[in-house]
């Protein structure tokens, strides 16, 4: 837990060791706690040096205990911290891996700090929904500055050595031998004063503007949060360290400490941490799964179509050092692509030497940009990304089929179709798999990872790894229409436009769903990804357009409603921000501030009262239940036709792909916070007043949980029917 060894005749070394991670359990706490006395009590000793096993100094506290943590309790870390800070002997802290949270707190309880070269350190608290709780909020301001404190605390960004040692939260970088150096400089300063030294002692640095400083950050923290309560708090305990004395500024940081893990948000953002680990452990319903399948490794990749996700896809590749192979159809749009990925990757390199990376990343040795299905013949992996069109792409993979080398993985990134009829017309169906990018495709986080009937689990795991490697988590889901994140999307972006039709304008609708935590409302988001998709795609179901047949009603669909609002505006051509216009006005074709059209209003009301509505007063609750409860309502029909295999996986793709807050947990989290029972009965009430939704009547298997007495969201899927027996 925390091994004491003597390194050489005066010098104790205390090692914590706790696998994977180092967490600092209540065990290690106490393990390190009483190397430091023992360190203390023995004369021989003069010098200590804290250091983590495995290469890695620490990861902070144990995640997991928290939710048995009472707010009472009293943060035994914090008193180890200060232990630390008040030894008679200097005590130095060697820092390999990470020391993040708690372990860069007790690394700031030492008197010095020595870190290896490829080090990161950090507090992520605020990404859990807490703040630094073992008296960081105190001791990183003193050491740094408000401004740069603010930063560190408010994002939860690590920083790597190099920034550190700029900073000053290190004082010395190494290449090798950390600890050796460590118990080296351990030596050296022995018998020197410690007063200087200790964190706790010295003074904010003062700053003429520092209210101001304080205020800017609170507003900017709190435009950013969203409704997010860490960042403010963060922030209210740095306050405490320019304006309290040491002692009461840590009794404020623990106060805000008690109310943040108290609080929902805190359970949320935690459960969102465990779940993104979750999702790597994939199991298909056959029972194979990551722990049997292996990834084979992929050192050359292509991509077809450099249009809005073929760029991400492709500067994604390339930041993860890989061959890369770009195809286009001719030649004016290989060099349209050929700018656009050069601009990225010179964007992203910008951004890596501004935190001190290695920026070669724009090697252009690495990619080959082409319109020669030729060149492909010795990649390992294809993405496909060219138009969401079944033939074209059926064209495109029976191409692929015959060029490709035999063992080549060959993905798809279709957003919704069907991917065994992809498969289908490969000679290697066990080798075809959905790679589905959110857009941008090199910012976006994740990877909806898309199985079919005959998908392999090498496949699956050599598409998992690949997620991985993009630093991005992947998810896999099953295939049917829209997978799992966009076949749940369908029936929010739904009732976001029947409550259009009832009485509410977009900016109403869109002002709920922010005011609930998204990044974007659904109409700013259909602006942005464009209104010509959803219409493309309607046409292609025959629900519009040439194939709709004649005399159908202009709101019914078969005996479901339907609001034929969108297609009217894109036969105007209102296609949304690219054209300037959409379900909001935009200062020019492509501009960004959405801005209310009178011409929209006086569009709404001639439809309603075309179509005999009376528009109603629609209150905040009714537009957020609606849009929310049918895209959860989704969410367990998902579950119960095993598309998804765990609620963990909804949670995740709606968090990383599609801007759930997280201090929501997700869809599938929000729902068991809220109580089943709650989300039941309010489909049940809308679905009564509006029968012709399907979306709105509650899916079956949340009427089962619920008549099961709700059983906790970690119980779920052992509810769901398994599939009757091939036997
Ligand atoms: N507590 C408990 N378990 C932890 C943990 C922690 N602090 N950090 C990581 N783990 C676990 C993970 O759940 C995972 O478990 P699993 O194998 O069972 O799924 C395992 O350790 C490995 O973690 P990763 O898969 O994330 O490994 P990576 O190598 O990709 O990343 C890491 C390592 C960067 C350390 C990453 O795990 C991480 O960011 N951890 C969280 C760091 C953090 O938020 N620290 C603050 C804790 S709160 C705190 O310290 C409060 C204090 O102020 C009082
Ligand atoms: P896009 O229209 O921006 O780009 C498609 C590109 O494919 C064009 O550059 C086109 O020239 C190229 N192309 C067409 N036929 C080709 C061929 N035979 N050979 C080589 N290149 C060819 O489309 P976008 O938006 O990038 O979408 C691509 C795929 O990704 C679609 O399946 C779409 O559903 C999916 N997707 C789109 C998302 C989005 O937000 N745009 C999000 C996630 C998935």
């Amino acid at each position: 837990m925390a091994q004491y060894r003597r390194a050489g005749a005066a010098v104790a070394v205390i090692r914590l060791h706790n696998a994977p991670v180092n967490a600092l359990s209540s065990a290690v706490v106490q393990a390190l706690a009483q190397g430091v006395k023992k360190a203390d009590l023995d004369p021989s000793v003069k010098a200590v040096v804290i250091c983590g096993a495995n290469g890695k100094f620490s990861a902070g506290a144990d995640i997991r205990t928290f939710s048995s943590l009472q707010p009472r309790d009293r943060p035994a870390l914090a008193e180890t911290v200060s232990l630390i800070e008040r030894s008679q002997k200097p005590v130095v802290a060697a820092i390999e891996g990470v020391a993040l949270g708690g372990g860069l707190e007790v690394a700031l309880g030492c008197h010095y700090r020595i870190a290896h070269a490829q080090a990161r350190v950090g507090f992520p608290e605020v990404l859990l929904g807490i703040l630094p709780a073992a008296e960081g909020t105190q001791r990183l301001p003193r050491l740094i500055g408000i401004p740069a404190a603010l930063d560190l605390i408010t994002t939860g960004r690590h920083v790597l050595a190099a920034e550190a040692l700029k900073l000053g939260i290190i004082d010395e970088i190494v290449k090798e031998n950390t600890v050796e150096r460590a118990i080296e400089l351990a030596s050296k300063v022995s018998g020197q004063p410690l007063g200087p030294r200790k964190i706790s002692l010295k003074p904010v640095p003062d700053l003429p503007d520092m209210e101001a400083i304080l205020s800017e950050a609170l507003v900017k923290v709190k435009r950013k949060a969203r409704g997010r309560l860490s960042p403010e708090m963060c922030i209210q305990a740095i306050k405490a360290a320019v304006q309290l004395p040491f002692a009461e500024g840590v009794e404020k940081e623990r106060e805000l400490f008690r109310f943040l893990l108290g609080s929902g948000q805190a359970k949320a953002q935690q459960y969102a941490f465990f779940a993104e680990r979750a999702v790597e452990k994939w199991t298909m319903p056959s029972g194979t799964s990551w722990k049997t399948a292996s990834a084979q490794p992929i050192r050359k990749a292509a991509v077809i179509g450099l249009g809005t996700m073929g760029r991400g896809i492709v500067t994604s590749l390339v930041k993860a050092k890989m061959l890369v192979v770009a195809l286009e159809q001719d030649q004016k749009q290989l060099d349209i692509g050929r700018e656009a990925v050069t601009s990225l990757l010179q964007w992203e390199a910008s951004k890596m030497q501004q935190s001190g990376q290695s920026q070669d990343i724009c090697d252009p040795a690495r990619l080959q940009f082409t319109l020669d299905f030729g060149a492909l013949r010795d990649v390992d992996l294809v993405i496909e990304a060219v138009f969401e069109d079944m033939a074209l792409k059926k064209e495109i993979f029976r191409k692929l089929s015959t060029i490709c080398k035999p063992e080549a993985f060959l993905c798809t990134n279709t957003s919704a179709l069907d991917i065994d009829e992809i498969a289908a017309v490969t000679s290697h169906p066990h080798q075809v798999i959905g790679t589905h990018f959110f857009s941008p495709a090199h910012v976006m986080k994740l990877l909806e990872v898309i199985r079919g009937h005959h998908t392999s689990p090498t496949t699956i795991a050599t598409a998992m790894s690949l997620a991985k490697t993009l630093n991005k988590v992947g998810v896999l889901v099953g295939n049917c229409f829209g997978f799992v994140g966009n076949r749940m999307m369908a029936p929010y972006v739904e009732q976001a436009i029947f409550l259009l039709e009832e009485g509410c304008k977009p900016e109403e609708v869109d002002q709920a769903v922010e005011g609930f935590g998204f990044h974007m409302g659904p109409f700013r988001m259909l602006d942005l990804a464009g209104l010509d998709v959803g219409w493309r795609s309607r046409k292609g179901q025959g629900l519009t357009g040439p194939k709709l047949a004649p005399g159908t009603p202009a709101r019914q669909r078969e005996s479901r409603r339907y609001s034929p609002l969108p297609d009217f505006l894109c036969e105007q051509g209102r296609y949304g921000q690219k054209a300037g216009k959409g379900w909001y006005l935009y200062e020019k074709p492509g501009g960004r501030t959405a801005n209310p059209d009178p011409w929209l209003y006086n569009f709404l009301s001639e439809y309603r009262e075309t179509h005999g509505i009376k528009a109603r007063f629609v209150d905040q609750e009714e537009i957020l239940e609606r849009c929310l409860y049918a895209l959860i309502n989704e969410g367990f029909q998902i579950l119960a036709d095993r598309i998804a295999s765990a609620p963990e996986d909804i949670d995740v793709i709606y968090i990383y792909g599609y801007g759930w807050p997280t201090h929501r947990g997700g869809p599938m989290f929000h729902a068991s916070t809220v109580g089943l029972p709650h989300v039941l009965s309010r489909l049940q009430k809308y679905s009564e007043a509006h029968p012709d939704i399907p979306k709105l009547q509650p899916s079956p298997f949340l009427k089962k949980l619920v008549a099961l007495g709700s059983p906790p969201l970690r119980e779920w899927v052992s509810h769901v029917r398994q599939p009757s027996s091939k036997l």
